[in-house]
């Protein structure tokens, strides 16, 4: 059986896991650095074998060794943030434990691609490509699957259908300055720009836009998991298949939309080696300054984490 390794056993790597294990994908490691919890998470798990009939098997521990010889290393370690804790803060304390994942990665999977879903996203992808040393293509985001998951529900809602015929296609940076693409979101190849109004089309835009936002305030503490799990899964699967598909991901850019120095969420094919090719889509005026500004913001975030460094040095 081939082998994932989970680095982060809170609800979106335990989601993360027991979708890769259903589903029958590979063996699972999950590592946290709880005593006990990714241990008690992963018997539960591995009970389930015998009910849906997988037989996989689920380790969990904490000792990150779990993860040796992981085909594809998954990191959703990080800490939510605290009341009283500034940006800065939980940016120190995540950039601490997404440098600690990637150096672990290095030691013990460093054949692996990496699929990292740490908060702020797209400067965690960053940091843990660093901290890995690995080449660019082997470390990969989780956002666009998420945002594009997000904007296609609101989608298949608006108009009564079925979400599975919904194919929706959001760019950039995981954030605020998201960037939903009505002209590449089609319901079964019908472009949504023939099936909805613009007005209704901005406003499920928007809502997209604070999809992680809108579940963090119903949940009052906490943020989702079950659809951001899936999504590292799905890219888990794509890796482990080489099936090389077209998904929105996080990804290092040089030069691509005249974009370079960042990872920012675009269309790629996803396969056995990671990033196998950045598909660049001929967006139109509007659709591309939307993508660099989400590129400067994320670029910003990059010199909030350059900045820190320098002051811990
Ligand atoms: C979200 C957070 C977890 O979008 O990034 O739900």
């Amino acid at each position: 059986m081939r082998k994932v390794g989970i680095i982060g056993g809170g609800n979106v790597g335990a989601t993360c896991a027991y979708q890769v294990a259903s589903l029958g994908l590979a063996d699972v490691a999950l590592y946290d650095i709880l005593e006990g919890v990714p241990a008690g998470k992963a018997l539960d798990m591995t009970q389930v074998g015998p009910v849906f009939g997988f037989d996989g098997r689920v380790e969990g521990s904490h000792d990150v060794s779990v993860i040796a010889g992981s085909e594809v290393v998954v990191v959703t370690a990080g800490f939510p943030r605290k009341p009283g804790m500034d940006r800065m803060d939980l940016l120190r304390k995540n950039v601490e434990i997404a440098q600690a994942s990637g150096e672990a990665i290095k030691q013990h999977a460093p054949d692996s691609i990496v699929i990292v879903v740490t908060n702020p996203l797209d400067v965690m992808t960053w940091v843990v490509q660093q901290s890995t040393g690995f080449p660019s293509e082997r470390v990969v985001g989780m956002a666009g699957i998420l945002d594009s998951a997000r904007f296609s529900t609101f989608i298949a809602m608006e108009l009564g259908c079925s979400p599975k015929d919904v194919k929706a296609m959001v760019l950039g940076g995981h954030g605020d300055s998201m960037v939903p693409l009505p002209r590449f979101s089609t319901v079964n190849g019908v472009p949504i720009t023939e099936l909805l109004s613009a007005e209704r089309i901005d406003a499920l835009s928007d809502r997209t836009r604070n999809g992680g936002a809108e579940i963090v305030k119903l949940l009052g503490t906490g943020s989702a998991f079950y659809a951001p799990g899936a999504s590292a899964a799905l890219m888990v699967e794509a890796v482990l298949n080489d099936s090389k598909r077209l998904l929105p991901c996080s990804t290092a850019l040089s030069g691509e939309y005249g974009i370079s120095d960042v990872y920012l969420g675009v269309p790629i094919h996803l396969g056995a080696g990671g990033v196998d090719k950045v598909v660049e889509l001929d967006l139109d005026q509007g659709e591309l300054e939307a993508l660099k500004a989400s590129a400067a913001g994320v670029a910003s975030g990059i010199a909030d984490v350059q900045s820190l460094a320098a002051g811990a040095s």
